[in-house]
């Protein structure tokens, strides 16, 4: 039986220490067989017998539990050093995500005119001749509605050709003063270098009392909402014509890749158009109801804005979906 006690405490693992149990204290074990031989000892020695394999019994199972134990610590400790997890090691992030450059290019828009109190509006994508059109001083068969490529429904309906009945839907709803913007989607029969069917433009509006602004305020705001964009650039309003306001301008910045020198960008001008503006024309206050008021407003491209801004030559790959573009806007 010491040999027994020996074999237990040399057990070398788990496994090997199951195996002397079964050897030991099994059915069919060593310790079964010491207790069958009880029935052919002589009675009085019976008890003695009995109180003698017992005691051995006690002491084996003693030392099999010490065993155990010890054994099970053992396996526990190697448990938790194989899974030891190291939190100071820097983890697997995956692939980071990131705003599309049109979307990074409008915030950057939009933070300057919300810091500015103006509301941002939206609009319907599917908009109708009246608020896309006719409100905006451009009645049916005026020659300026050439100047936009609609896309029509069946219904007389029409994708929004510019942010501009955005306008109109908000003088419709809201009482002067206003100061908003509107940015969004806006659609154009158009596909090439820098036209896409689809693109986004920020309208912008200001409307208060009669004289309270003038193209001073237009001037002033636009001049530094450019300096906020483009940095330090030089800018330049030169008359043009919208049917919806008058005075009209388009507005230039001084040509940032060449600094105004010429090059293949500006057309060798030394400019680069940026803006359309002006002050609201009557007819537009007219056609929503509102009497003694002054305003102005303005519209720009946001991709344009975004092209400029990353010098992206083709404006189509922005809406290509290429990572490898994509990727570099992070
Ligand atoms: N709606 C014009 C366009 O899509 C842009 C524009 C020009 C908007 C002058 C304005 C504006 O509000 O005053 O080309």
């Amino acid at each position: 039986m010491e040999t027994l006690q020996e074999r237990i405490k040399e057990a070398s693992s788990l496994e090997a220490l199951e195996k002397i149990r079964v050897e030991i204290f099994g059915k069919k074990g060593l310790l079964a067989a010491e207790f069958a031989k009880l029935k052919d000892v002589p009675g009085p020695e019976k008890k003695a017998f009995a109180e003698g394999l017992n005691h051995q019994k006690s002491a084996l199972q003693e030392t099999f539990e010490s065993t155990l134990a010890a054994l099970k610590a053992v396996a526990l400790e190697e448990q938790l050093v194989a899974e030891t997890i190291d939190v100071s090691l820097y983890g697997n992030l995956g692939e980071k995500g990131a705003l599309h450059p049109v979307a990074q290019t409008m915030d950057k828009i939009i933070d300057y005119f919300v810091a500015l109190n103006f509301s941002v509006e939206t609009g319907p994508l599917v908009e109708d001749d009246f608020h896309n059109f006719e409100a905006l001083n451009l009645p049916k068969h005026h020659p300026a509605r050439d100047m936009q490529d609609t896309f029509y429904f069946a219904d007389g309906g029409l994708l929004r050709t510019h942010t501009s009945p955005a306008q109109i839907r908000t003088m419709l709803k809201e009482k002067p003063p206003i100061r908003m913007i509107a940015p969004g989607a806006v659609f154009r029969r158009d596909y090439d270098l820098t036209h896409t069917p689809m693109f986004h433009q920020v309208e912008g509006l200001v409307v208060e009392e009669k004289g309270k602004v003038s193209f001073a305020n237009l001037k002033a705001i636009l001049t530094d909402f450019l300096h906020h964009m483009f940095g330090d650039v030089e800018v330049r309003f030169r008359p043009s014509f919208f049917p919806f306001t008058e005075p009209s301008a388009e507005v230039d910045i001084s040509c940032i890749f060449c600094k105004g020198s010429g090059c293949r960008v500006c057309s060798h001008t030394g400019w680069l158009e940026v803006l359309g503006s002006g002050v609201v024309d009557p007819n537009v206050f007219k056609a929503v109801g509102y009497e003694n008021v002054s305003g102005y407003a303005f519209g720009l491209g946001v991709e344009r804005f975004a092209m400029l801004m990353h010098e992206i030559p083709d404006l189509r790959s922005l809406f290509e979906g290429d990572i490898r573009l994509l990727e570099q806007f992070r």
